[in-house]
């Protein structure tokens, strides 16, 4: 155990790890305070925990001070083997705040997870029927209160853009995180298990105050992300959407004319589209089990489907709202991430694109749209042929939805 070699000394620990006499239980100990060599030190831990003798609890206790997390993970795994003891429950329990994250997943999943996520009143592929192909006029935090836990299937949005436009006033870039913070909690429990959350942003600038100042940027998709992943949406991938350089404002003319370094500033040709799960122990199979058969087959994606994260598509332009997504966005989304039949929930609405192509590929919609202007444009073209497919589309007010919430 003490030789110089730390091969040597790693398959003395093996060894002895396999030998379930108290006298060894010391030199593990003295290895967990002294060695110096990390393969040695994670195999003692493992040695121990592959005992799965009660007395050496106090050695796993003590390991879990170490500062390396991959020793704290082998003495958690030693410890669970101790089923139903409160002891190492007291012990493992406060590691939910552990500054690693992989430990704080392991701790989640055993002893939080099962405890905070809502249990679906209906099964996986159904949603009630109130929510079905409706547009709030209204705050979204406000028209959550009223959605039951686990009714959505797939959320895809573009939020506000901070300051950028007058439906977005926020009195800080705190404050205007917070709110998207209690959005997407709030949209957190109306998600089904394991179902997907796909939220289109952009760093943005906030153009200078005067010559005397420079301009502002900030990195939402990255600032918004860490709040995502701290409400139990698991980070899946990153979609770029990328945009044709003619489409996008010109900052490179500057440069251009000077060239010199510092002062380059290139055309933002991208936006993100981040996707999330929702977090579950459940396998993407135990979703897709849930349909029909028939449903699986006729929501099959159809040659042409993209293959890479990178997406090129035209942006859209309206008349009436500033910030529209191109249907082509919209129906990649909905395809790739959701069966005939699911709810696609938007809780920014703006001018229904989501919805409209929700309901043209027989899904359902449900979206909240503040602003009475955008909400009285979405009235308007809802009765010109076409645009959301049929009549049956209701239109509600706050207290409406409420009323039909409750029966
Ligand atoms: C970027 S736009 C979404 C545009 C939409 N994707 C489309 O295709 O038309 C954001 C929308 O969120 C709305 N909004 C802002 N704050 C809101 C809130 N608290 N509740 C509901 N809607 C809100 C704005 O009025 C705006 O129409």
């Amino acid at each position: 155990m003490n030789h110089p070699n730390s091969q040597v000394r790693f398959w003395a620990v093996k060894t002895i790890g396999k030998i379930d006499k108290p006298i060894f239980q010391t030199e593990l100990l003295k290895i967990l305070e002294t060695e110096t060599d990390t393969t040695v030190k994670r195999e003692a831990v493992s040695s121990i925990g592959r005992q799965r003798n009660p007395q050496n609890k106090p050695l796993l206790f003590k390991a879990l001070e170490d500062n390396d997390p991959k020793i704290v993970c082998r003495a958690i795994r030693g410890l669970f083997v101790f089923e139903n003891d409160k002891e190492v429950e007291d012990a493992l329990k406060p590691l939910i705040n552990h500054p690693n994250e992989m430990v704080r997943t392991v701790i989640y999943k055993e002893y939080f997870a099962h405890k905070t996520i809502a249990r679906d009143a209906l099964p996986h592929p159904q949603t009630h029927d109130f929510l079905k192909n409706i547009v709030v006029n209204a705050d979204v935090i406000d028209a959550l209160k009223s959605v039951p836990d686990e009714s959505v299937h797939l959320t895809f949005t573009s939020p506000p853009y901070y300051n950028a436009r007058d439906y977005s006033i926020y009195q800080s870039y705190e404050e205007y995180l917070n709110f998207l913070n209690d959005v997407f909690k709030e949209t957190h429990r109306v998600t089904k298990e394991g179902r997907f959350l796909i939220v289109n942003t952009s760093p943005i600038i906030i153009p200078r105050v005067s010559r005397a100042h420079s301009s502002k940027r900030y990195g939402i998709p990255f600032d918004l992300h860490p709040f995502l992943v701290k409400n139990g949406w698991e980070f899946v991938d990153d979609i770029v959407w990328l945009k044709p350089e003619t489409s996008v404002k010109n900052r490179i003319g500057g440069f251009m004319q000077h060239r010199k370094p510092l002062g380059y500033k290139p055309n933002a040709v991208t936006e993100y589209l981040m996707v999330y799960r929702k977090q579950t122990e459940k396998l993407l199979d135990w979703n897709i089990r849930s349909y029909e058969e028939n449903v699986v087959n006729e929501s099959k994606v159809a040659d042409g489907y993209e293959t890479t994260n990178v997406w090129r598509i035209d942006p859209c332009f309206d008349k009436i709202h500033s910030a529209v997504f191109p249907v082509e966005l919209c129906k990649r989304v909905i395809q790739y991430y959701s069966y005939k039949g699911d709810l696609v929930f938007d809780p920014f609405g703006g001018s229904g694109t989501v919805g409209r192509t929700a309901k043209s590929l027989g899904r359902y919609f449900f979206f909240t749209e503040k602003e009475p202007t955008y909400f009285k444009y979405m009235k308007s073209k809802a009765s010109s042929k076409g645009f959301f497919n049929d009549i049956e589309t209701k239109f509600l007010t706050l207290s409406e939805f409420q009323t039909i919430a409750k029966v």
